[in-house]
């Protein structure tokens, strides 16, 4: 769904942040016409076990680093897209991470991303069986405006309710 609301029709460099398993990272190399994929998480587990799960035919594509999506170890423009995949609301500021992805996105590079609202992370089940972080809580007008503060505008969304966004915006 999400590569059907891209603009591009291949994107050579791109940046996922926490890429948990590292299951995102095989399909962005799979589908997204990607030349290179930089696969970044900040829990090293994660990284491990993303290495664990690389399908060998996609070595020379996929590369996995221990990095910080609030504070990226990257240079500005560097990217065609960048992927979070429920990422964000695990951040202890999710605007910092907003900002390192408009910093190391080219200009008319893409941003795709899916992630929960705050009345969904809110409801009473989903607080007894996981923990968020407050700083990783936002509501649609909320996630738009930082959007907008950092040049993004939104192409393309798909918007559950109040539940959760998919949505690709691009870089001006
Ligand atoms: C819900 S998991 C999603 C994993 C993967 N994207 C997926 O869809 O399966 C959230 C991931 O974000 C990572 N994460 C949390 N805070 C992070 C940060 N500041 N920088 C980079 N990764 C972070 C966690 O380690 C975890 O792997």
């Amino acid at each position: 769904m999400l590569r059907n609301m891209g603009s591009q029709p291949e994107y050579p460099l791109c940046l996922e942040i926490g890429c948990g398993a590292g299951i995102g990272a095989q399909v962005i190399a799979e589908q997204f016409g990607a030349r290179k994929v930089l696969a970044t998480d900040i829990d090293p587990e994660q990284i491990e076990s993303a290495r664990d799960n690389l399908m060998p035919e996609l070595r020379d594509k996929i590369e996995f680093k221990l990095d910080d999506a609030m504070a990226l170890d990257e240079p500005d423009e560097k990217f065609d897209a960048v992927f979070s995949f429920g990422v964000l609301h695990h951040m202890e500021d999710w605007r910092k991470a907003v900002k390192e992805i408009a910093r190391v996105l080219k200009h008319g590079g893409e941003l795709f991303f899916e992630e929960p609202f705050r009345p969904f992370l809110r409801n009473f089940l989903v607080r007894s069986l996981t923990t968020h972080p407050e700083g990783g809580e936002f509501d649609y007008e909320e996630f738009k405006t930082a959007l907008l503060e950092n040049d993004i505008e939104i192409l393309n969304m798909r918007r559950i309710r109040d539940i959760a966004i998919f949505c690709v915006g691009r870089k001006r």
